[in-house]
C-alpha cells in the first residue's frame, strides 16, 4: 500500500498515546478514521488535532466503544458503516490496551487481572472478528494488531509479575501470526502485522489505573512489603502521587515517542513488514530472547539489556 489517500481505517485505543498518533498521522496522510476508545474527551482532542494537521478533505468519526465487548464492537462497526457509507475497510489498527494484573499468584483483585487480560486480547479478537469480512471487501487490505515486547519475553524485571498483560500479549502474537497462514489461504489480499512497542512514552501508566478505577493502594502496600520497604509513613495520598509521578516517569524517560512510533508502524505497513518492532530496545531484546531464552528470567538478563543502554526505567525496583 503505497499512499493512504482516500483509504478508510479504524483505530482502536485513538484518544491518547501511539492511537491518537495514528489517528493523526493517517488523517494528515488522506485516510478517512473511525477511530473508539472510551474516553470521548480525549478522542475529541484526537480529532481537533488530526483535523487541523490535515489538507485532505477526510472524514474522521469518533465512536464511544469498550473493544473489550462485543456488543460495543458491533454497535461501533454499525455506527461508522452508517456515518462513513462504507462496506469496506482498508486498514484496521487494534492498539487499545490497558496494563494491571500483576501477580496470578498472591493478587486478590481478580477483576483486575481478567480485566487487563479481556483488554488486551478480547479487544484484538473481537476487533479482527467484527472488522475482517469488511477488510475482505477491499481489493487490498491490512489488519494491525497490536502485541508488545511483552508479547515474547513475558516481564518487566524479575521482582515484578507481570502475568495478565503478558498473556494477553502472547495471545495477541500468536493468534496474529497463525492468522497470516490462514489468510495466505483463504483470503490472500488481506495482510496481518503483529505490532512489537518496546518502551514508548505515553500516559499508559495513568491511562490504565483509571481504567481500573484509581490505584490499588492495598496491593502497592503489599508488594513494597515484599520487597522490604516500610510503608507505614507513606499516606494514602502520597502514594496516590507517588504512582502518578511513576507514570509520568514511563512517558518522559521513554527512548521512542508515540509519535515516532506510528511513523514506524504506519512505514512497516506501507512496505508489508508484518513482524514489527518499535525502537531499538525492542529490536535488542527480540534479538537476545531468540539467541537465549532459557535466560530471559535471570536477573543478568535485564542487566544486560541495560548495559546496552535500554529499558533504564525499568532498571529501579524492578
Ligand atoms: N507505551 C508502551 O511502552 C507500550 C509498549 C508495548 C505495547 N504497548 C501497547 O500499545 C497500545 C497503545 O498503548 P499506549 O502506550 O499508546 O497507551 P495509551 O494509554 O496512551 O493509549 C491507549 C488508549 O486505549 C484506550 N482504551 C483503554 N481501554 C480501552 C477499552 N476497553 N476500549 C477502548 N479503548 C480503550 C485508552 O483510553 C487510551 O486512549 C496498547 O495496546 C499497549 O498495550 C504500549
Amino acid at each position: 500500500m503505497d499512499s493512504f489517500v482516500e483509504k478508510m481505517a479504524v483505530v482502536t485505543g485513538g484518544g491518547t498515546g501511539m492511537g491518537r498518533e495514528l489517528v493523526r498521522q493517517l488523517v494528515a496522510s488522506g485516510c478517512h478514521v473511525a477511530t473508539c476508545d472510551i474516553n470521548l474527551d480525549a478522542m475529541e482532542e484526537t480529532s481537533e488535532i488530526a483535523l487541523a494537521g490535515t489538507q485532505f478533505d477526510v472524514r474522521l468519526t469518533t465512536h464511544l466503544c469498550d473493544v473489550s465487548d462485543e456488543a460495543d464492537v458491533l454497535a461501533f462497526r454499525d455506527q461508522l458503516q452508517a456515518r462513513h457509507h462504507v462496506e469496506h475497510l482498508d486498514l484496521v489498527f487494534n492498539n487499545a490496551g490497558i496494563g494491571g494484573g500483576g501477580s496470578f499468584v498472591t493478587d486478590e483483585d481478580r477483576m483486575a487481572w481478567e480485566k487487563t487480560f479481556d483488554v488486551c486480547w478480547y479487544g484484538v479478537y473481537y476487533g479482527s472478528r467484527v472488522f475482517l469480512p469488511m477488510l475482505m471487501r477491499s481489493p487490498k487490505s491490512h489488519l494491525v494488531n497490536t502485541s508488545s515486547i511483552n508479547g515474547f519475553w513475558a516481564t518487566v524485571g524479575p521482582r515484578t509479575p507481570h502475568t495478565a498483560y503478558c498473556a494477553a500479549k502472547f495471545a495477541v502474537k500468536g493468534f496474529t501470526e497463525a492468522l497470516n497462514i490462514d489468510l495466505r489461504l483463504h483470503a490472500p489480499h488481506v495482510m496481518a502485522h503483529v505490532v512489537m512497542p518496546g518502551h514508548i512514552g505515553t500516559d499508559i501508566g495513568r491511562n490504565s489505573i483509571d481504567a481500573h478505577g484509581g490505584p490499588d493502594l492495598k496491593q502497592i502496600r503489599k508488594n513494597l512489603a515484599e520487597r522490604g520497604v516500610r510503608d507505614d509513613q507513606i499516606s494514602d495520598e502520597e502514594l496516590n502521587d507517588l504512582v502518578i509521578a511513576q507514570g509520568r516517569r514511563f512517558r518522559d524517560e521513554a527512548p521512542t515517542t508515540a509519535s515516532e512510533a506510528a511513523a514506524i508502524i504506519l512505514d512497516a505497513v506501507r512496505q508489508e513488514n508484518w513482524r514489527i518492532l518499535v525502537g531499538e530496545d525492542a529490536v535488542f531484546i527480540d534479538e537476545s530472547v531468540r539467541g537465549n531464552p532459557e535466560f530471559a528470567y535471570e536477573p543478568e538478563f535485564l542487566k544486560r539489556i541495560n548495559d546496552q543502554g535500554h529499558l533504564g526505567f525499568f532498571r529501579r525496583g524492578t
